[in-house]
């Protein structure tokens, strides 16, 4: 049986999900639908499916089991909303929304629905760290002490973008909080946060944003998290995990087009530069995300990524602004109980 899924937003990452979910061998590209009407027939276009006419066309419809919510962040929470009420299952790209206060809203007014719900958390279903957590839950690394976490990005985005994006910890380090509290597997009880404007100074006295970064986060028991964040690192989309244990080490490591390395006169070993972006760096994610997601309504799997790791991820956003804010440790316990 396929899955019938529409795509909810045809900007950059909507037009990436209604492909996969085209060509993935157990789900069917049902329709798609963007209020730029534009985007929507292009990608309804080169999909050759319908570009619905409005959102409540394809909630109303007994052709489609299930929506991927991949438009604006401000949408995510009522579209959930929408979704729920109409009987069909969500997969919704991250964060549920920018303010704490609407997810909790989001929450009530869902109840405990039984709709399967899972969160865009692509970086869970990642080979190498998925690998990576599988290894240290075998045991492989002994008792984990630490979680090392690299991500940076390899250009600064638009203008526009940043000015929309609700800020770099709520929108770029909500994939690093999610990552952190995945890989630990307990909760963060206390984060500390250094941030600046280092690569765009501009952005901290206009936008009073951020593009570099550093996190502390320590559980109740006391493992470690080191989160390391840049906008811009020249040299490619910067992607590592490193699990550090009383038996070893393990580390999931950027990828690389191909593997040709050139020996010359100058230099030995010159490599490809990794991967551009998330499009191509988490491909594999993003096709395996849509498989769980499949499991889940098909099979009455839990998802990987649930509501709830969405709420918990911006919880941590949360504390670690205010611990920037206010340049001082922080309990997660005073943003939220
Ligand atoms: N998982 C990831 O790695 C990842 C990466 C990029 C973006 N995202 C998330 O995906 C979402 C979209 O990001 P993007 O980069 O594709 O943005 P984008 O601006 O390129 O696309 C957003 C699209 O949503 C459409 N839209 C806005 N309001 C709408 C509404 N009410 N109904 C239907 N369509 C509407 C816009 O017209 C636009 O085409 C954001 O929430 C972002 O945080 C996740």
């Amino acid at each position: 049986m396929m899955l019938r899924i529409a795509v909810l937003g045809c900007g950059r990452i909507g037009q990436m999900h209604a492909a996969n979910v085209a060509r993935h061998p157990r789900s069917k590209l049902a329709a798609v639908f963007d209020v730029n009407s534009e985007a929507a027939e292009k990608v309804a276009a080169a999909q050759g499916v319908k570009a619905a006419a409005s959102a409540e066309e394809i909630f109303a419809s007994d052709t489609v089991d299930a929506v991927l919510i991949a438009t604006a962040t401000p949408t995510h929470a009522d579209y959930i909303e929408m979704a729920v009420a109409a009987g069909k299952a969500v997969l919704c790209e991250k964060p549920i929304d920018l303010s704490l206060a609407r997810v909790e809203a989001c929450a009530a007014n869902i109840g405990d629905t039984k709709i399967p719900i899972q969160l865009g958390f692509n970086r869970r279903y990642d080979p190498g760290h998925s690998a990576a957590r599988t290894a240290m839950l075998a045991g492989d690394i002994g008792e984990l002490h630490q979680v090392i976490i690299t991500s940076r990005d390899p250009a600064l985005p638009p203008r526009a973008y940043l000015e929309a994006a609700g800020g770099l910890f709520r929108d770029m380090t909500i994939h690093d909080f999610d990552l952190a509290r995945f890989m630990l597997g307990e909760e963060p009880t206390e984060v500390f946060a250094l941030a600046n404007a280092l690569i765009d100074p501009a952005l901290g006295k206009e936008l009073d944003e951020v593009d570099s970064a550093m996190f502390i986060l320590r559980t109740a028991s006391g493992k470690q998290c080191h989160i390391n964040n840049s906008r811009t690192a020249v040299y490619g989309y910067d992607q590592r995990v490193e699990l550090i244990g009383s038996a070893g080490m393990l580390l999931s490591d950027n990828r690389k087009p191909h593997e040709l390395r050139r020996f010359t006169s100058t230099a030995a070993e010159a490599s490809q530069p990794y991967q551009f972006f998330f499009l191509e760096r988490y491909q594999e994610a993003f096709m395996a995300e849509i498989d769980g997601f499949v499991d889940c309504v098909e099979k009455g799997a839990v998802p990987l990524a649930s509501f709830e790791d969405g709420r918990r991820a911006l919880i941590l956003a949360e504390a670690a602004y205010k611990s920037m804010k206010e340049a001082r440790l922080v309990r997660v316990s005073e943003v939220a109980a």
